[in-house]
């Protein structure tokens, strides 16, 4: 299974403890890499970015995608989307999270004793699910949440099997 967009390598871990294996993970960041390379040292971790994965066509039978769409626009999606579909497995299935919305998201805040501005693309679950339809996906199940606690936005959720 395929951690895209696997950051720090947080979902690895959650991945590895419920005994999916084998893992790889693909970041467009070297830091998350560096960082998730010290947590996992026996998984295939590449600096990648989604839109040209280096894995080979239909090599894969799963792809996590959690919260890694957040910096592309609905047309970077698209193209994310295309090239998930290549690199799964007939009946590959492929699990999204993200914020939920439309537009761009901006978050104000404090890192590394810094003002900092983050931000971000906010994706409506259906128009996920459209664009995987129309890349070779079919939609098993979209989701939404409310924001709970500090959270500025809703979550979405979509879970779809390769064609
Ligand atoms: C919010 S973090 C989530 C990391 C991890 N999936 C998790 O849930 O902990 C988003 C990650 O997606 C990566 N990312 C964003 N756009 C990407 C792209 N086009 N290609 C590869 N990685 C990307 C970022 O570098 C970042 O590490």
């Amino acid at each position: 299974m395929l951690d895209a967009g696997c950051g720090t390598g947080r979902m690895l871990t959650h991945l590895a403890e419920r005994g999916v294996a084998p893992l790889t993970g693909v970041d467009l960041s070297p830091g998350m890499l560096a960082h998730a390379r010290r947590g996992h040292p026996g998984t295939p971790l590449a600096a990648a970015d989604l839109r040209a994965l280096p894995h080979a066509t239909a090599s894969l039978r799963g792809v996590l995608c959690w919260y890694a769409i957040i910096h592309s626009t609905p047309a970077e999606v698209a193209t994310i989307a295309g090239e998930l579909a290549r690199v799964l497995v007939t009946d590959g299935v492929l699990l999204l999270g993200f914020q939920a919305g439309r537009g761009e998201r901006v978050v104000d805040g404090t890192a590394y004793r810094q003002q900092t501005t983050l931000h971000g693309v906010l994706h409506e679950p259906d128009e996920v699910a459209g664009l995987l339809a129309e890349r070779g996906f079919a939609v098993l199940a979209t989701a939404r949440r409310a924001a709970v606690g500090g959270e500025r936005h809703d979550h979405g959720f979509v879970l779809a099997r390769r064609r």
